[in-house]
């Protein structure tokens, strides 16, 4: 029941969270956004894929807090069976789940890339329109001079992973006025190690 309770209510600031980033199913009234369609706000495509990444991500932190215990307890060698099995058990779901989870990343990706283009170029640091686009794999990005310092970039990797072809035009924030474009530096940084983390967790978990 408690289970039920919560991924119903994960499910509602899902909904709510996502129809203020993308809304559907609205009326305008005196400027404001009114809610009117609630079987398009619930159905809207985009809740399908960034619910079940929010609620992957839950249940992948539960499996590693589980194999995390076992761990320790095996470490300090203590109750040696039970740890055994939570670490097992733990991992073993990890290794069913990251994977999905990771895919699951990259369709909110795509949503990202479709509806929310000045989010994308930000946390891609992307400044100009490429084509091919190159990703920054790291940078410091410098929003005063619209460039990155430091850069570390792979050519073409950025047209791969945004619209999965090799010479896909890309924009950057430079198309977007600047009092549009979102503060860089947080965006940019959070996003990578969000994907380090997926990483290392697919690495821990099916090595
Ligand atoms: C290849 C790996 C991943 C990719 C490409 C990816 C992609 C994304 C994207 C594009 C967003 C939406 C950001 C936004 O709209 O502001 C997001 C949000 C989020 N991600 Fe990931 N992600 C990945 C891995 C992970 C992992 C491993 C976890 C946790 C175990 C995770 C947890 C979250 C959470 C909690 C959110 C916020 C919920 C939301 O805004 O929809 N992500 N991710």
């Amino acid at each position: 029941m408690v289970a039920l309770g919560t991924t119903l209510s994960a499910f509602w600031i899902m909904v709510n969270n996502n129809w203020m980033q993308y809304p559907v199913g609205y009326i305008i009234q005196g400027g404001v956004y009114v809610p009117d369609d609630w079987l398009k706000i619930i159905f809207s495509p985009v809740v399908w894929v960034r619910f079940p990444h929010m609620l992957l991500a839950a249940y992948v932190t539960g499996a590693f807090c589980v194999a995390a215990t076992g761990a320790w307890y095996t470490l300090r060698r203590m109750c040696p069976a039970e740890a055994r099995i939570m670490l097992r058990m733990g991992l073993l779901l990890a290794a069913i789940l990251v994977p999905v989870q990771l895919l699951f990343g990259h369709l909110v990706g795509d949503y990202v890339h479709r509806y929310q283009p000045i989010k994308f170029a930000t946390i891609e640091a992307r400044w100009h329109d490429e084509q091919p686009a190159s990703e920054v794999l790291l940078a410091w990005p410098d929003s005063a001079h619209e460039k990155n310092d430091y850069a570390i970039s792979v050519p073409v990797l950025g047209s791969l992973i945004a619209s999965m072809t090799l010479d896909s035009k890309e924009v950057g924030l430079t198309d977007f006025a600047r009092s549009e474009r979102p503060p860089i530096v947080i965006p940019f940084f959070a996003f990578r190690v969000m994907v380090g983390c997926g990483l290392i967790m697919l690495l821990v978990c099916t090595a």
